[in-house]
Order: structure tokens, then C-alpha cells, then sequence
């Protein structure tokens, strides 16, 4: 029989709550790391810039800024916002996954990058011009409790933008998608690594927060002004807010 330690997962990845899910999370990203670039290209038909150009352009970037990128993984938002700072700028990418972050230095090899932990950000209050989460926040363990983090690390009258999955709102659109997502996260598990990584993806998308909850934990957080866009019928949502 096999043995029981602390560390064994109990139950899916998905289900899991709390520290567990901290854990289960972590274990993952470390896993599909090396594929990972590869596989959003895939699943997102190349679009995933252009998306996040979208949302960085909520964040109302100046040159010279200091923009911290939360759950930055591989840093692909990195270079979005470089392009707004301009080279004057300062960059901060925070994760708590090393083999996702090492990834992240090859995007801006002047960004300051650092493990962390979104529900408790090694930063001080008032601290960024602008805060992005890039398929981050449906991750981590307490949402409310990240949004607050960033609410503090935020300066006064500065943006926040998180741009992740969502579940159509139209349910003809959800019910095609949900035929389509299966079959296609199941190629992609089998053609780039872990099958639970990409099961997880579609699991943890129908578990998430609705767009209206996850408008009001920003409010409820702090933030004003709070707004959000979905792209790609539905499928992917931006979420944005201003700290009063
Ligand atoms: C789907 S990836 C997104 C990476 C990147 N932001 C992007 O847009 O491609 C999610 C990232 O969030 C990180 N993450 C999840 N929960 C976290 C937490 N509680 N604190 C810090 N990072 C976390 C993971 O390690 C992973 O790198």
C-alpha cells in the first residue's frame, strides 16, 4: 500500500484550499515551467500579448514608473510595461514558483525579480505606480487577502489590472467552449507535459470567482472605480481599479 506523508495530496489540485493549495500550486508551476511559453501560445492562438497590451493600457503607465507585475511567472508582462516606463522605469516581477521566475529574466534582463507570496507581498505600503496579475489571482488561495496586498502596496490614485480566465456569460458560448476546451487541454496536456496541469486550467476556470464577485472583493479591498472587459467571448475577463 502505498505510504501516506504529509505532502501527499489528498484530494485534486482543484479542490484543494488553503496551504494545500498553495503547495498543490507551486508543485505545479515548477512542473510545466520548461513548456509553459510554448503551451499559452497554443491555447491562446498567439493572442496573449495583445491581451495583455489591453489591460496594461488600463494601468495609465508613465515613463519612469515602478510597476510590480504580481504572479509574474514567466514575465511576459514584463515587456508590455516596458514599453511603457521606457528603459528610466523600474520594473518588479514577484512569484513564489524559482523555475517560473528564471524563465522571467530572459523578457527584461533589468527587471528586479524575487519570490513572494501574493497574499503577503515583500513590499512596503504605498510603494508602485501600477499593479498587474496576469492568470495569477485564480490561483491563489485568498483572493480578498491578495486584493487587499495590492490595495496597500499601491500608491493613492494608482491602477490595478488583472486579466484571467473566465466562463462565458452567454450559455451557447459556454456550452461550445466547454465541448471544445476538453478535448483541446487534453491534446495540449498529452503534447506538452502534465495532463492535471491543463485539467486544472478548465477546473479551476469553472470554480473561480464570477466577474461580479471578483469586482466586489476589488471594492470591498479598497479600490474605486472598478470596471471590467471580457475578451474572447467571454473567455478571458480584465478586471481594473483605482486605489482613492
Ligand atoms: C498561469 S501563471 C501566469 C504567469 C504570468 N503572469 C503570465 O501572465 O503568463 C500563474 C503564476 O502565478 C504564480 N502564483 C500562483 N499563486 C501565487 C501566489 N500565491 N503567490 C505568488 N505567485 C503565485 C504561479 O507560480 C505562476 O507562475
Amino acid at each position: 500500500m502505498k505510504q501516506m506523508t504529509p505532502q501527499t495530496p489528498t484530494r485534486p489540485i482543484w479542490e484543494a484550499q488553503g496551504e494545500e493549495k498553495r503547495r498543490e500550486v507551486r508543485r505545479m508551476f515548477s512542473a510545466i515551467a520548461p513548456t509553459y511559453d510554448r503551451a499559452n501560445a497554443v491555447m491562446s492562438f498567439s493572442l496573449h500579448q495583445r491581451w495583455r497590451r489591453f489591460a496594461a493600457a488600463k494601468l495609465g503607465i508613465n515613463p519612469g514608473d515602478t510597476v510590480l507585475d504580481l504572479c509574474t511567472g514567466t514575465g511576459d508582462f514584463l515587456p508590455v510595461h516596458r514599453s511603457f516606463t521606457g528603459n528610466g522605469g523600474v520594473l518588479l516581477g514577484i512569484d513564489f514558483c524559482a523555475p517560473m521566475l528564471a524563465k522571467a529574466v530572459t523578457k527584461d534582463s533589468n527587471a528586479t525579480l524575487s519570490l513572494g507570496d501574493a497574499c503577503s507581498i515583500p513590499l512596503g505600503h504605498n510603494a508602485v505606480d501600477a499593479v498587474s496579475v496576469g492568470w495569477g489571482i485564480r490561483n491563489v488561495p485568498d483572493i480578498d487577502l491578495a486584493h487587499r496586498e495590492i490595495n496597500r502596496v499601491l500608491k493613492p490614485g494608482k491602477r490595478f489590472v488583472s486579466i484571467d480566465c473566465a466562463e462565458p456569460r452567454s450559455s451557447l458560448i459556454r456550452i461550445a467552449t466547454s465541448l471544445l476546451r476538453t478535448p483541446m487541454l487534453g491534446f495540449l496536456g498529452k503534447l506538452i507535459g502534465s495532463q492535471d496541469a491543463y485539467q486544472y486550467l478548465s477546473e479551476s476556470t469553472a470554480r473561480f470567482k464570477s466577474r461580479e464577485e471578483l469586482a466586489a472583493s476589488m471594492r470591498s479591498a479598497g479600490f474605486i472605480d472598478v470596471h471590467y472587459k471580457d475578451l474572447m467571448l467571454g473567455n478571458i475577463c480584465v478586471h481594473w481599479g483605482t486605489k482613492p
